[in-house]
């Protein structure tokens, strides 16, 4: 359900099982008027709640022969699918324009230059944030463009992706593999305490109550060089990862859900997990102890101006501060060996309220 359903719900899309599809929109608020941001937040709420439910956002055949159609219609007879849309609000919802300069969340800011960014102005941040997952694309699609076209005069579109293959798993799915073919998602946040410690907010801070049960959504357009990583040898992307390619195992033994063994060392006395592969640098093991939720998609942008595949990863986190995906990726950015196969072209930061009331929308505590 859309609604909150408990004294702390959040919004769908966080901790949903991962859908197969996802669209990914940013937008900038045109407005400076803090009523118009409440409009469009309270529009959107009732709409998702409608279109989570497989219903329309209005008429698609107007009761007036010559009007304009509410609902685009592409979404008819599709069903629900299993849609979520999750709304962020960026840090510019906080600046001066709103007056709601007090109401923001302690942890929300952007997200500094990072090690091996190569960030596209153009992809990087955005007021607002849409996250659609459906298991019909269209479903997806048609949410976004619906609820972007409802923001017309409101905001406008900044960036957007297209996810088309969920590369992380819920409790009961398989682990599903990203576009280097491994798999992704195995060791993820899973446990509800895991959830209260890592993802949900329990205190934003002074005059940020609104965002109790919320989370932060950091979200990176990460392209492969897809090319280049199908010419290395498999045994060398192994250890990039410091798994296996097929069982997804780590590479000090086990099948995929061994716990990795960072310490076990080769008859030559080498690590069997090369201590610059992706998950020794990422493991929160080697990080404190801390954890975020990790809930990626596949996209694929069609050809690059080269005629190679330009694809990669939608790379969505959710954490209780993103300050925890920063320091993880100022790591990885500076000794992962998968830099050599990636790059950051996207990044953005958002906070996501939890889920409303019957009756009030995202959001409704801040005004
Ligand atoms: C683990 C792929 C970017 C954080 C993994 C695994 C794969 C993978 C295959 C091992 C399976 C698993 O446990 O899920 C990728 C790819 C990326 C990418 C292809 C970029 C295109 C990132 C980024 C971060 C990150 C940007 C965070 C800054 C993690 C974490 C783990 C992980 C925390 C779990 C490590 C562990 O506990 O063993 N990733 N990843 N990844 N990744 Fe990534």
């Amino acid at each position: 359900p859309f609604y909150a359903t408990a004294a702390r719900s959040p919004q769908g899309g966080v901790r949903t099982a991962p859908q197969r599809y996802c669209v990914f929109m940013t937008f900038d608020v045109s407005s400076s008027l803090a009523t118009d941001l409440q409009v469009l937040l309270a529009r959107w709420s009732a709409s998702i709640a409608q279109l989570q439910a497989g219903k329309t956002v209005g008429s698609v055949e107007p009761a007036h022969g010559d009007g304009v159609g509410a609902d685009t219609g592409e979404a008819l007879d599709l069903g629900p699918a299993s849609l979520t849309v999750t709304v962020g609000l960026g840090p510019g919802i906080f600046d001066e324009r709103f007056g709601l300069a007090s109401r923001k969340p302690a942890h929300l800011a952007a997200i500094p230059t990072l090690p091996s960014d190569n960030l596209d102005e153009s992809l990087t941040g955005g007021d607002l944030s849409l996250q659609a997952c459906a298991d019909d694309p269209q479903v997806a699609y048609h949410a976004v463009r619906d609820l972007a076209r409802m923001a017309r005069g409101t905001a406008t579109v900044r960036w957007t992706v297209l996810g088309f293959g969920r590369a992380s798993a819920g409790p009961h799915q398989s682990t599903p593999r990203n576009l280097m073919g491994f798999k992704d998602g195995t060791r993820n946040i899973t446990t509800d305490a895991d959830y209260d410690r890592f993802v949900w907010v329990d205190d934003a801070g002074e005059g940020a109550g609104w965002m109790t049960g919320g989370t932060y959504q950091v979200a990176r357009k990460i392209r492969m060089n897809i090319e280049i990583w199908d010419a290395d040898v498999v045994s060398d992307q192994q250890r990039v990862f410091g798994r296996t390619k097929i069982e997804g195992a780590p590479l000090s033994g086990g099948s995929e859900h061994t716990t990795p063994d960072f310490a076990a060392t080769a008859s030559d006395g080498t690590e069997k997990i090369d201590p610059r592969s992706h998950i020794a640098l990422a493991a929160h093991e080697a990080n404190d102890g801390v954890k975020i939720l990790r809930r990626p998609y596949n996209y694929t942008d069609g050809l690059n101006q080269y005629g190679q595949l330009d694809a990669g990863l939608l790379f969505t986190a959710y954490m209780n501060d993103p300050e925890h995906f920063t320091r993880l990726q100022r790591k990885l950015g500076a000794s992962d060996r998968l830099n050599e196969y990636v790059s950051h072209i996207g990044s953005a930061v958002f906070a996501v309220p939890p889920a409303p009331r019957k009756g009030s929308y995202i959001g409704e505590q801040l005004f």
